[in-house]
């Protein structure tokens, strides 16, 4: 074990319900080890200056295990790293400035919550020498080395709520409802939320879809009598032959935001079957509310390794779940990369043998 007596906490990228569960543990069980916390406004730009950040005491995390969002702020703003930042006292190299001002902070180590992109910055401070745990967090569930994502569960139990809610809309006026979920390049909450939902299409980004055999299934269903259909897409998904939907382009350090492709696939569908059709995009509804009580208890698991592998001085790490354990996976392995479902997953064989439609 190592002698730590400070340790800091940052949330960094889009937020997930679990993240303050996640902050509430590592401040609790820090607390009860003799570890003061030091909360980090911001992601990594709260070290930039000493004055966002604030030591956090059981008190000022109590009742926020099942509060959305986070108490330290968050950032979306791609990799700072290698930028020139203004500070109080001058211009800086980003990383340099963080890594003085973590010192100047007299912490141990620092636990950084966060998906693809806060695990890709806290693998490059680690390289920098910064002891970091990461813990990872994303609805979109794309982080590699880990079987499951706080804030995914919420995610897929809200979008299985609207899908249950249209559902009965769809019937009433023998429509067809698209539905476009988040999840980046990643089909994950479109297949979870599409099969829990009963939709009788679903269209992920692993499986590049033919409009026309969507359309085709969509009308099988009204010959036998089920006039109005569920059609789920991803907000990654598209044609075969064709492109992602692009709000807006990565441009410098902003990623680029996904998002349209349901209102084209509602059009397209409208024409191939002369049916009415609508669309609905769930959007940043599936990162708020409260957490799922599945993502409390795997949040409040992983704050609380986090704390223990920064006891025994494993940095570099990131927290894990392979069921039924939480594990400690080298952040260098998993950074960089996005999983994306498995082609052989069984639940996408058990929904085509129950004729849900992946268009291709
Ligand atoms: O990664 C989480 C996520 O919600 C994605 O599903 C979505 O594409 C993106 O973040 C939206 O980002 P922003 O909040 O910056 O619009």
């Amino acid at each position: 074990m190592l002698a730590i007596s400070r340790i800091g906490v940052l949330t960094g990228g889009g937020d997930a319900p679990g993240l303050n569960a996640v902050i509430r543990a590592v401040v609790k069980s820090a607390a009860n080890s003799g570890i003061k916390t030091v909360g980090i406004e911001d992601s990594f730009d709260g070290l930039l200056e000493l004055d966002r950040s604030r030591v956090l005491i059981p008190r000022d995390v109590t009742g926020i295990l099942r509060l959305g969002g986070t108490i330290l702020g968050t950032l979306n703003t791609g990799n700072p790293i290698s930028s020139e930042v203004n500070t109080s006292e001058g211009p800086r190299r980003y990383a340099d400035r963080v890594i003085e001002m973590f010192h100047r902070m007299r912490l141990d180590a620092l636990v950084a919550i966060g998906g693809d992109g806060t695990l890709a910055i806290s693998n490059e401070f680690c390289a920098l020498g910064l002891p970091i745990v990461g813990v990872p967090k994303t609805i979109d569930n794309d982080i590699v080395g880990t079987t499951n994502c706080f804030g995914f569960d919420t995610a897929v139990a809200f979008a299985t709520d609207a899908i249950d809610r249209l559902h009965t809309t769809a019937e009433a006026h023998k429509r067809i409802m698209v539905v476009e979920v988040m999840g980046r390049h990643a089909g994950w909450i479109a297949l979870y939320a599409g099969v829990a939902g009963g939709a009788d299409a679903i269209l992920i980004p692993e499986i590049p879809f033919d409009i026309g055999l969507v359309a085709e299934r969509l009308r099988e269903r009204d010959k036998w009598g089920a006039k109005f259909s569920i059609v789920v897409v991803a907000e990654g998904a598209y044609p075969k032959g064709g492109t992602t939907s692009l709000i807006e382009a990565a441009h410098g350090r902003t990623a680029e935001r996904l998002g349209g492709m349901g209102v084209q696939v509602c059009a397209a569908l409208g024409r191939e079957t002369g049916k009415e059709t609508r669309s609905v995009v769930l959007g940043h509804l599936q990162r708020g509310g409260a957490p799922t009580s599945f993502d409390r208890i795997l949040a409040t698991r992983f704050g609380g390794k986090a704390v223990e592998l920064a006891k025994r001085g494993e940095f570099g790490t990131m927290v894990a779940f392979a069921p039924p354990d939480i594990v400690a996976r080298r952040m260098a392995d998993v950074v960089g990369k996005t999983k994306t479902v498995p082609m052989d997953f069984d639940l996408l064989a058990t929904a085509r043998a129950l004729g849900v439609t992946f268009g291709d």
